[in-house]
């Protein structure tokens, strides 16, 4: 059946396509582009799985802005979080007194976000901000807020559009959901 994905024996729907992405990622841009009127802001993605959302977001930010990268592990190749944060590439950019963007594919424990928001505050900037195009609902343990949301969804596992699912299926232009869970594991 069509917008079905097979993997192993895990079955994934699609749920979010990619004409909603598109139209969200410009209604998301519209806003910064107003909130950073006059601004030089830097947009720092967290890899792995930002890398699709932040390429797509920039081309519709028209304030001029600068971009970087930080790396971060916390799921090995498991579908739910380790809990165990590790910083796997530092930012190359300068920090202090700049006006700082997060940018996140999804917020699920929020344990990922909120050991990026403690680095980079250390660095002193003059704002920070977040934004992730996924969030899910009731499950993050943060005491901040993500400053923009692309879509709030239920706490299930979701591939596709920059997340993997065991380093696979980011290259997928629609976010797709398990809807069953099937016994082999990834390994
Ligand atoms: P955290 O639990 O908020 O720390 O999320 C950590 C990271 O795990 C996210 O930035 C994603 O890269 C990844 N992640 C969280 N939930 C999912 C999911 O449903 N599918 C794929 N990756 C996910
Ligand atoms: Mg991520």
């Amino acid at each position: 059946m069509a917008g079905l994905i097979r993997i192993n024996d895990d079955v994934f729907e699609e749920f979010i396509s990619e004409k909603q992405i598109r139209e969200r990622i410009k209604e998301l841009a519209d806003v910064i582009n107003t909130d950073y009127a006059g601004r030089i802001p830097i947009f720092i993605g967290v890899l792995n799985g930002s890398f699709i959302f932040l390429s797509d977001l920039i081309r519709e930010i028209s304030v001029d802005c600068e971009i970087d990268f930080f790396k971060l592990s916390s799921y090995g190749d498991a579908k739910i979080s380790s809990g165990q944060v590790r910083l796997l590439k530092d930012l190359n950019c300068e920090v202090a007194g700049r006006d700082i963007i997060v940018v996140e594919d999804i917020v699920d424990s929020g344990l990922s976000i909120a050991f990026t928001k403690k680095i980079i505050e250390k660095e002193s900037p003059k704002s920070i901000k977040f934004i992730s195009l996924l969030l899910k609902k009731g499950i993050p343990k943060i005491d901040f807020t993500i400053d923009y949301v692309g879509f709030e969804i239920p706490p299930d596992f979701v591939i596709g559009y920059g997340l993997d699912y065991a380093q696979k299926v980011r290259n997928l232009k629609s976010i797709y959901k398990l809807t069953r869970q099937g016994t082999i594991r990834p390994e």
